[in-house]
């Protein structure tokens, strides 16, 4: 499932899933995620969009896609997979708002829990996290190329 947000956050009712959609998202991750050597192409993240389990919501600006948020439904519980604001838009709400929806959509799930991983020293993503409620319960070694990661849950 993919869905689009407005600039106020409202949901724009259309869904196309276009190649230029994929790059889109594909340039998005590749910018942020950088440091993470993540292995991921074109067709994983088409292969994600239209998995039934998987949410993703596209924040828009116009016609640009400035932010991204993907997450899966694991039985009892959300998992975020990912999250990212190009460098441009970024200290404007924008990362919350994304997490925002995927809280709301688990509610409307009626599913209790949401949990993610973070890098140990992606302090921005951690505090962003935080301020949402989310909580660290415990700690994997190595999970990252670059190192630990937290997992932290939200508890609804
Ligand atoms: C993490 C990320 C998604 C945040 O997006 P954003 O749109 O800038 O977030 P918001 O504007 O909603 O900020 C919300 C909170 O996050 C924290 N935060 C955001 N930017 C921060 C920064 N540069 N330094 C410290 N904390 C920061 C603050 O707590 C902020 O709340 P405040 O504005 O009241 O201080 C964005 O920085 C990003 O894409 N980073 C690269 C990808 C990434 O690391 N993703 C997470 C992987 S687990």
């Amino acid at each position: 499932m993919i869905k689009f947000l407005d600039e106020k956050g409202d949901d724009i009712n259309f869904e196309i899933l276009t190649i230029d959609l994929i790059e889109s998202i594909y340039q998005i991750d590749k910018e942020c995620f950088e440091v993470y050597d993540l292995n991921w192409d074109r067709k994983s993240i088409q292969d994600t969009v239209l998995d039934k389990n998987c949410c993703t919501y596209l924040q828009l600006i116009g016609e640009e896609i400035v932010g991204v948020i993907n997450a899966t439904s694991k039985y009892d519980h959300i998992r975020i997979d990912s999250i990212a604001v190009k460098p441009d838009y970024r200290k404007n709400g924008i990362g919350t708002r994304l997490l925002q929806k995927i809280v709301e959509e688990t509610k409307a799930l009626k599913l209790k829990r949401i949990e993610l991983h973070v890098w140990v020293d992606n302090q921005t993503a951690i505090n962003l996290y935080t301020k949402l409620g989310f909580q660290q319960i415990d700690l994997e070694e190595d999970y990252y190329s670059v190192g630990d990661a937290y997992v932290m849950e939200l508890n609804l």
